[in-house]
């Protein structure tokens, strides 16, 4: 019998928006003390979409940088994870594909779940591997997180990307066999088809995501999954960085583990600065584990995945020996510090911008730092640039 072949991710690529709100001015803005953002909430700014930026352009930055690398011949699958479609018929997937010239010998579809679905796609992924080992499948999670202004979720915004690579003998982490479910009917958090705002009950959310948490990781135990004290590094779904700080809490208080915060705090650093991206948060604490100085070879990282509503799943990768020569901290660096800092009345007029609308055409000009924009409505349909 053949050993079973190593499946997991083999590279992983980050995008934001092109604009930054530093929440100290938010604060100021708003008449509350900075502290409650920075410490409370664990974040120090916010990534803000301009007009020519959304899902489909984020998501496109993202994965060209895939396409550069590895080219995009072996790609027979492209999973788009959002919750912020851009249409309720066709996929932001077929935009991408179109953006950035992938084969036409490949499926595309886009996937939904609150902040949950880009690990549905990592499963899906890994399991269209497992059948045709020569093919590689594109995966990737962009959001835009909005909420009310002057609302409690204000701080928590934000917007963002991964492009994920997966793919037999992955170069960054092997994704282990065994999954922790659970699924629950909880209005926490939604955002109705009419709506540019997520509807959101702060409180309950928490209490959602959290129990989310311990009822996956009970059902990782019961399906064979590793001892708490075999599991290096955690990263968690970060609506906000604090939530990480409660839930690797909630577990340790569930085991009656040590679990000191050393375990997880490294994984918190682009998400302080980005804010929510949804789909996109989980793994960009996993990209922020992986770019950090510590050599992380043969180590186990246990990924928490929370979509409101609720799906929660807990799984584990392993981390391969030579990544470090893929990782890409350079170039997330050099997207965050590419941002335009934006005051709050302009962050504002931008916010209350955002529409569903088609039904006027309009031509947006191109304005951010990126290769790909949102051109504007033309007959009702979407149209790109790069
Ligand atoms: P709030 O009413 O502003 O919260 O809403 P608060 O008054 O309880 O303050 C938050 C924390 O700041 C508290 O600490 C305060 O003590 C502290 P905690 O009790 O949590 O330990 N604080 C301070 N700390 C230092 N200095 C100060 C200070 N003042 C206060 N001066 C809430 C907070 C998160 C509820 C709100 O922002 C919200 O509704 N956010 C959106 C919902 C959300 O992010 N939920 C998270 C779980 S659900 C999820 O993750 C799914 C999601 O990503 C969507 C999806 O799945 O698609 C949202």
């Amino acid at each position: 019998m053949t050993s079973p072949t190593r499946i997991g991710i083999h590279d992983l690529a980050v995008a934001t928006a092109g604009h930054v709100l530093d929440l100290d001015d938010l604060a100021a803005a708003t008449g509350v003390d900075p502290g409650k953002f920075h410490i409370g909430l664990g974040q120090d700014q916010m990534s803000v979409p301009g007009p020519d930026e959304d899902i489909v352009t984020m998501g496109a930055t993202a994965a060209q940088q895939i396409i550069a690398r590895h080219g995009v011949d072996r790609i027979r699958t492209v999973f788009f994870a959002t919750e912020s479609g851009v249409d309720q018929s066709k996929s932001a997937g077929v935009w991408l594909h179109e953006l950035l010239g992938l084969p036409s010998t490949s499926r595309v579809v886009e996937l939904k779940q609150a902040c949950y679905s880009a690990t549905a796609a990592l499963q899906a992924a890994a399991g269209l591997v497992a059948r045709e080992t020569d093919t590689q499948v594109l995966v990737v999670a962009s959001d835009i997180a909005r909420y009310d202004l002057d609302s409690a979720a204000e701080p928590t915004q934000g917007a963002g990307a991964v492009a994920l690579l997966v793919s037999a003998d992955p170069a960054l982490a092997e994704l282990e066999p065994v999954a922790g479910l659970h699924t629950a009917h909880v209005d926490d958090f939604w955002r109705p088809n009419d709506s540019v705002t997520a509807v959101v009950d702060g409180k309950l959310s928490i209490d959602a995501y959290l129990d989310g948490f311990v009822a996956a990781w009970d059902d990782y135990r019961t399906r064979g999954g590793v001892d708490i004290d075999e599991i290096d590094l955690f990263t968690h779904h970060q609506p906000f960085t604090r939530m990480a700080a409660k839930a690797h809490r909630r577990l340790a208080e569930h085991t009656g583990a040590e679990l000191p915060a050393e375990r997880y705090e490294r994984s918190t650093v682009y998400n302080r600065r980005i804010g929510n991206s949804y789909t996109a948060s989980l793994y960009l604490g996993l990209a922020a584990l992986l770019d950090g100085d510590d050599d992380l070879t043969g180590r186990r990282i246990g990924l928490f995945s929370y979509g409101s509503g609720s799906v929660s799943e807990f799984f584990t990768v392993v981390v391969q020996p030579g990544y470090r020569d893929h990782t890409r901290a350079s170039e997330t660096a050099a997207a965050l510090a590419a941002r335009t800092p934006m005051d709050v009345a302009a962050y504002r007029a931008l916010h209350a911008g955002a529409h569903l609308g088609s039904r006027v055409d309009v031509e947006i000009p191109a304005q951010s730092p990126w290769p790909f924009h949102f051109a504007g409505v033309s007959g009702r349909a979407r149209q790109y640039s790069a």
